[in-house]
């Protein structure tokens, strides 16, 4: 008899890969010998902060570090996050129910639909976007309504266009900023518009606020939970990975509303068993820290903005420089679509891009091109932009 095996439904809900075909021109250039300049992924090439690698290797000898952690994450971690909130934002929260560890904040927006959806609720979202929304949303079976980001709105989602029949039946909201992928900014007063739409319809707020931290200019982005209501309303997610360059270590918090944090809580007491005390010993040191390494991290990516931003202005490119995040969210030429433009650059410069319809339909238009390659190889793609004219 044949073995057959049908996976789960559920897979079938995940939206096509649009980025198949990029991937495999990628492939194909590179084995044409072209050299590749990657501005596709957001992941910071920079080291981990020394005195943070040293604090592991430390923490990581300790033999009492091997054994399983605490779930809800080292009280120790919880109070240095707590710390952190109130020295960066003046939010007070208590390490004990307003602070939960994650094994990166990734796994954390993914598995709080599960703790807090029933099956065929309504979560609003914005897009483009993070995937995980969408898909911890529809792994928990539940839906998406999406609410486009555009730049007649400065890319922050139109709150009054959402029909009061959707807002009754949505439970969660998930928005973020600094956002990927339009390196759009959001301030106090849209936080507060956001607080009032869940206050009224009874939906929890979940921010994503991963990149607050790496903002130019001096502009400091705020936390939602900086406003007023905002504790009582929702959550916000955070993460180690793009402040600290500790995208592998794995390490994130969701902070704010205690009854939505239990609910998260118990899913992941059920899933996993917490994030590597190592790791959190070395986070706290990230935390605690005075926070110089963050601001040489903005040095490196504000110049290497003004370079790029500045180059595709000359070469007459319609684009601004982001006030935060480490994206350029580029419109594209006259005549070419997202795909077709990230297939051109492809093949002709070998630059890598990020096709932004692939982020969600009102991402069409666009290409997003992260600014993680050192100043030479961002000069090597305008040379190479340049040429091709
Ligand atoms: C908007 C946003 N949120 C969350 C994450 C996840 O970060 P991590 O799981 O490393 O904390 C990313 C990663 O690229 C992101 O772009």
């Amino acid at each position: 008899m044949t073995h057959i095996f049908e996976p789960a439904a559920r897979l079938g809900l995940i939206p096509p890969y649009l980025f198949k075909a990029i991937d495999e021109k990628k492939e194909e250039v590179k084995a044409r010998g072209v050299d590749i300049i990657d501005l596709g992924v957001g992941d910071p090439d920079l080291p981990t902060p020394r005195f943070i690698v040293e604090k592991m290797q430390k923490a990581v000898k300790d033999p009492s570090t091997h054994r399983y952690p605490l779930y809800s994450g080292m009280n120790l971690f919880r109070e240095a996050v707590a710390r952190w909130y109130l020295r960066r934002f003046g939010v007070v929260l208590d390490p004990e129910s307003e602070v939960l560890t994650l094994i990166g904040s990734k796994e954390g927006l993914a598995h709080l639909p599960l703790g807090i959806n029933d099956p065929e609720d309504i979560n609003l979202m914005t897009t483009p976007a993070y995937p995980v929304y969408q898909m911890g949303t529809l792994f928990a079976g539940a839906y998406c309504h999406f609410l486009p980001l555009t730049r007649e709105n400065d890319f922050l989602p139109e709150l009054k266009s959402i029909s009061p029949l959707v807002a009754r039946d949505a439970k969660a909201f998930f928005f973020n900023y600094p956002n990927n992928p339009t390196a759009a900014v959001a301030d106090k007063k849209f936080f507060s518009q956001v607080v009032d739409l869940c206050r009224e319809y009874n939906i929890v707020a979940v921010h994503d606020a991963a990149y607050t931290e790496l903002a130019y200019d001096g502009f400091q982005p705020p936390s939602f939970l900086e406003v007023k209501g905002a504790k009582e309303v929702g959550v916000e997610f955070h993460s180690l990975s793009k402040t600290y360059n500790m995208t592998g270590w794995r390490l994130g918090m969701a902070v704010g509303n205690r009854e939505v944090l239990a609910a998260l809580g118990k899913i992941k007491s059920n899933i996993d068993s917490g994030a590597f005390n190592a790791i959190q010993i070395a986070g706290i040191a990230a935390l605690d820290s005075d926070q110089s390494c963050v601001r040489d991290n903005c040095r490196i990516y504000q110049e290497r903005r003004d370079l790029l931003v500045g180059g595709l202005q000359k070469l007459g490119y319609d684009v601004n420089p982001p006030k935060a995040s480490f994206y350029v969210w580029l419109p594209v030429p006259k005549g070419f679509t997202s795909m077709s433009f990230t297939t051109h650059l492809l093949e002709q410069t070998g630059i890598v891009t990020i096709p932004g319809n692939g982020l969600g339909t009102p991402g069409e238009g666009y290409v997003r091109l992260a600014l993680t390659v050192p100043k030479e190889r961002i000069k090597e793609a305008l040379r190479r932009l340049k040429k091709i004219g």
